[in-house]
């Protein structure tokens, strides 16, 4: 009986090892945060995005046949709750919530933690959906292994999440469609402050070995953090403030960017609340040496900037000066999108009271 329970025992710590896992903590330096110390929302992106990565990759391992690396097909929608600073401590846990034929959802969780306090502050929740590719064949995606979950209930509501991504990712796949068009050159010296043309942004940068996974294609956080940098030069522009990052919509990651591409990044503002600033991002990927495929828009996203005061209280923001129908178009869907999340948050608040 002992030796069944012992056996028991080491198969169950096993298991909880692949499903649950703990990022190794990590001190914030000045590297990963802005001039007045705040810790930049891509870093805390990519911390996540590798913590996903790491246990997605471990889990879809635990049987025979290929080996093979998650890749990250989406994040949902992403809240920051509190700011983290240069010299705390952020600790990154991931668990494997729900496997699906060929894809596993991980719920990361980031705190940050005084050293000098020992106070800890819940700064993150993120839910993110990997896909496990063959290491022996870039395009061949492999069967999940399936899960252990607490509860049939705790199983049904991971389907549920399942499938209400699946619909909403045929609503964005056909908006990533529309939104093909190119994104103009920034031209500050003939824009007004405030307009759109004045804020835009857009930095370019050559995919290398280090942004890359094992198998040659960029990190789902390099580029997310990649995008939150440009999203946070565009609100600073127009505000002129110390900005933070408040929240980030659901991204898809619908085609790979591969070592040795140029990715352009661009970021244009498409709504401005009182106190909060809409932008949208776009990532096109430019194979250079790989001349059949041509540049292709790999992932966009809108990022919620917020200006602060020098006592880290919200400010508000010049209202955006909107030139054209298009313009006025892309500020009434922003609006849209902001009172939905405000009234998903706010309802979100009155269930935890
Ligand atoms: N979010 C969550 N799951 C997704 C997804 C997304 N955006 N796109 C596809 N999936 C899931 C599907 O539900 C399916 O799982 P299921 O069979 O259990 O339902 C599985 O992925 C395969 O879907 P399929 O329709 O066969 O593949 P696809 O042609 O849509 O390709 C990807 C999906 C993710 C493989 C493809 O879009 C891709 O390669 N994306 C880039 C991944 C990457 O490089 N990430 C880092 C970006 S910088």
């Amino acid at each position: 009986m002992w030796h069944f329970h012992g056996k028991y025992w080491i198969f169950k710590r096993l298991f909880l090892k692949q499903v649950k896992c703990v990022y190794p903590f990590r001190l914030m330096r000045p590297d990963d945060a802005n001039i007045v110390g705040n810790v930049h929302g891509g870093t805390i992106l990519k911390m996540i995005e590798e913590a996903g990565c790491i246990i997605g990759t471990r889990h879809c391992n635990t049987q025979p046949g290929d080996r093979c690396v998650a890749a990250l097909a989406r994040v949902e929608r992403t809240d920051f709750l509190y700011p983290m600073f240069i010299g705390e401590v952020a600790h990154v846990s991931a668990e494997i919530t729900y496997a699906s034929k060929h894809s596993v959802e991980v719920q990361v969780n980031v705190m940050s933690e005084n050293i000098l306090t020992g106070s800890k502050k819940l700064t993150n929740k993120a839910a993110l959906w990997y896909v496990p590719f063959s290491i022996q064949n870039l395009e061949k995606i492999i069967k999940v292994p399936p899960i252990k979950y607490a509860s049939a209930e705790e199983e049904a509501e991971g389907k549920r999440r399942y499938e209400a991504q699946k619909m909403e990712r045929l609503e964005t796949k056909e908006r990533n469609g529309e939104l093909s068009r190119p994104v103009p050159a920034p031209d500050r010296t003939t824009k007004e402050p405030h307009t759109v043309g004045f804020s835009q942004s857009s930095l370019i940068h050559l995919v290398g070995p280090s942004d890359c996974t094992l198998l040659g294609f960029v990190h789902g956080g390099v580029t997310m953090k990649l995008m939150d940098e440009v999203a946070g030069i565009v609100a600073a522009r127009h505000c002129k403030t110390n900005i933070v990052t408040a929240s980030v919509d659901a991204i898809n990651f619908h085609r790979k960017i591969k070592k040795g591409c140029v990715v352009t990044v661009s970021g244009q503002m498409t709504f401005t609340s009182n106190k909060s600033m809409e932008i949208e991002v776009f990532v096109d990927a430019d194979p250079l040496i790989e001349t059949e495929e041509g540049k292709y828009r790999a992932v966009t996203a809108f990022f919620t900037y917020i200006s602060l005061d020098k006592e880290g209280k919200p400010l508000p923001v010049p209202p955006l000066k909107l030139e054209g129908e298009e313009e006025q178009k892309r500020f009434e869907e922003g609006k849209e999108r902001y009172l939905q999340n405000k009234t998903k948050r706010l309802a979100g608040i009155e269930r935890k009271q």
